[in-house]
Parts: C-alpha cells; sequence; structure tokens
C-alpha cells in the first residue's frame, strides 16, 4: 500500500535528519506536522540551536534566510521560494543608506520581517516578542526604526525616553483590520476580550484588551479566565487556540486578516522540498556576516 503523505514527510524527515519548523500562520495541516512551532523570535532560537542537519522551514523566506544566517552549515529549505513578506519588500538598502546619511550615527533597529539585505545595514533586529526589551537596551536616545511603523509605534508607548525615527512600512494584512471591523466584532460578542498583534493599525491596537506576538496571544489566551476572545491576527493562529483550549471560543476579528504568502505551502510542497532538497535559501558569506551580528545582538539580549 502507497505511503500517506504524512508518513512520507515524517520518514524523509527522519532519513535528511532534518527538523520541520513552522511559523503559527500556517496552514493547520502544515502545523500539525510540524516539529517545531512558533513565532518569529522562537523559530530564530530553534534555528540558531537544532542539531539537524537540515531545516525546512515553513514560513515565508525572511524567516528561511535568517535561519541561513544564523545556521549557515545547515541546509535550508523554504518549500514555496515565493512565500515572501510584501512588507520585508517596502524597504530597500538605498532607502535605509539615506535615512542612515540624514541621521547619521543614529542606531538602526530592524524588524526581522525584512531582507538580509536590510538586517546587514542595521545594528539589531527585533521580533514583535522582544522589540520593547530590544530598544530599551540600546545606548542612544535616538534610534531608526524599520520597517514597521505600527509596530513602531506601538512600542514607543513603552518607552517614552527614546526618540524614534519611523520607516512607513507596513503589514498589508494586518492593516485590512478596520477599526470599523473590530467595533462590528465586538458590538456581536460584548463578552468576548480583544487581542491583536502589534502590526495592526494604531487606532485597532488602542482599543484592544492585550497586543502581544503570536506565541504571546496562545499564553495570554490560556491563561486568561474569559471564556471568548475576539482574535486580531492572521487565521493560521487559530488552529492551535481552538486546539489547546477547547472550552473556549475564538472569533477572527476580520475575514481580510488573511496572509496570502503565510496560505501557500502545502503538505505536497513539504514532501518534494525533502525529495529533492530543494529550493535552498543561502545568503552570500559577506552580507550573512553584517547580518548576523544584528540578528545575534538580539539574540544576546536577555530574554526574562
Ligand atoms: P510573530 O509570529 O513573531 O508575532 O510575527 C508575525 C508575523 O507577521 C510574521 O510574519
Ligand atoms: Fe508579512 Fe504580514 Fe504576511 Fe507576516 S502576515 S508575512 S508581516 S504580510
Amino acid at each position: 500500500m502507497a505511503e500517506d503523505i504524512r508518513t512520507q514527510i515524517r520518514r524523509l524527515l527522519v532519513e535528511r535528519n532534518a527538523v520541520l519548523l513552522a511559523h503559527n500562520y500556517m496552514r493547520d495541516e502544515v502545523q500539525e506536522i510540524a516539529d517545531i512551532t512558533g513565532d518569529s523570535l522562537g523559530l530564530s532560537i530553534e534555528a540558531s540551536e537544532t542539531d539537524a542537519d537540515v531545516i525546512v522551514f515553513c514560513g515565508v523566506h525572511f524567516m528561511a534566510e535568517s535561519a541561513s544566517i544564523l545556521s549557515p552549515q545547515k541546509t535550508v529549505l523554504l518549500p514555496r521560494l515565493d512565500a515572501g513578506c510584501p512588507m520585508a519588500d517596502m524597504v530597500s538598502v538605498d532607502g535605509l543608506k539615506k535615512l542612515k546619511a540624514e541621521h547619521p550615527g543614529v542606531p538602526v533597529v530592524t524588524y526581522v520581517n525584512s531582507s538580509a539585505e536590510v538586517k546587514a545595514y542595521s545594528d539589531i533586529c527585533c521580533t514583535s516578542a522582544n522589540a520593547i526589551k530590544v530598544v530599551k537596551s540600546i545606548d542612544s536616545k535616538e534610534l531608526i526604526f524599520v520597517p514597521d511603523r505600527n509596530l513602531g509605534r506601538w512600542i514607543a508607548q513603552f518607552v517614552p525616553e527614546k526618540q524614534f525615527i519611523y520607516w512607513e512600512g507596513y503589514c498589508p494584512s494586518h492593516e485590512r483590520m478596520t477599526l470599523k471591523d473590530v467595533l462590528q466584532r465586538k458590538t456581536e460578542h460584548p463578552d468576548a476580550l480583544f487581542v491583536c498583534h502589534p502590526e495592526s493599525a494604531p487606532e485597532v491596537s488602542a482599543i484592544a484588551d492585550h497586543v502581544c506576538s503570536t506565541s504571546g496571544m496562545y499564553a495570554w489566551c490560556r491563561e486568561s479566565h474569559a471564556r471568548k476572545f475576539i482574535i486580531g491576527t492572521e487565521p493560521g493562529i487559530l488552529y492551535r487556540l481552538r486546539k489547546e483550549n477547547p472550552d473556549k471560543e475564538f472569533i477572527l476579528a476580520s475575514s481580510a486578516l488573511i496572509c496570502p504568502n503565510m496560505k501557500l505551502t502545502s503538505l505536497e510542497d513539504v514532501l518534494v522540498a525533502l525529495q529533492t532538497m530543494t529550493p535552498v535559501v543561502t545568503v552570500p558569506e559577506q552580507l550573512r556576516i553584517k547580518a548576523r551580528l544584528a540578528l545575534q545582538r538580539m539574540l544576546d539580549v536577555p530574554r526574562d
């Protein structure tokens, strides 16, 4: 009898000494088969610490690139090479160089949702889970924050002692969730708490009961005594929220939150990647060394 696709993937993962990492926004069936699921910070840590020879990264391009920057001796596979991040594409190296020239000596804090090239021109990276700690760790009153204007402005409230120079990038999926959408959901479910990602527009974050990274949402919803939650982030997160909290109800704030890039990777793509050992994501060595510094400085910031 022919092996089913999940069995073939698991067998190949063992044969290749590979680990399957999946972001919290991946399709349910991909999260289900992954060795590790997590947010951008958690997956970066896994990528830097795993003993596997091969990392199969089910996420978008900048995530696989970060894994390759942190673990150059490993083969990093991105099953769908066309899975990009529109926010990462909103900042170019030339634009960043120009902004740096206008503010000489001001450190650049770059959200990991960015290319290796942009990271290479940055002082330190951050994710939505550690951004406040990273910004506080900087020995400068002023900083350039790239590329997410919404994450930048959300962090700025917690560090009033710092002055931010913003890049005006944004996540199209999170910005499609409007204040009207959320108010409508709150009217439909007056007993629900609203939690959203800091990539959301400021007027949306302002009415949230809690704002956090995707992994932060699992912890917050698990620990909360509430029974109903309106979720303001990509719907991939619902898979684990519902599985881990069968007695609680989760309602998506807006159907417009879907990230088409995060939905590209199928089980077939994962199988083909393991069979052919392609597509491989690598970063040219000189660029990698510079980008690694910014990522490593982020990983060196004490977590708690
Ligand atoms: P986190 O999982 O780090 O919260 O990231 C959200 C995101 O949009 C990744 O593309
Ligand atoms: Fe990029 Fe937004 Fe998609 Fe994340 S959810 S990959 S930030 S477009």
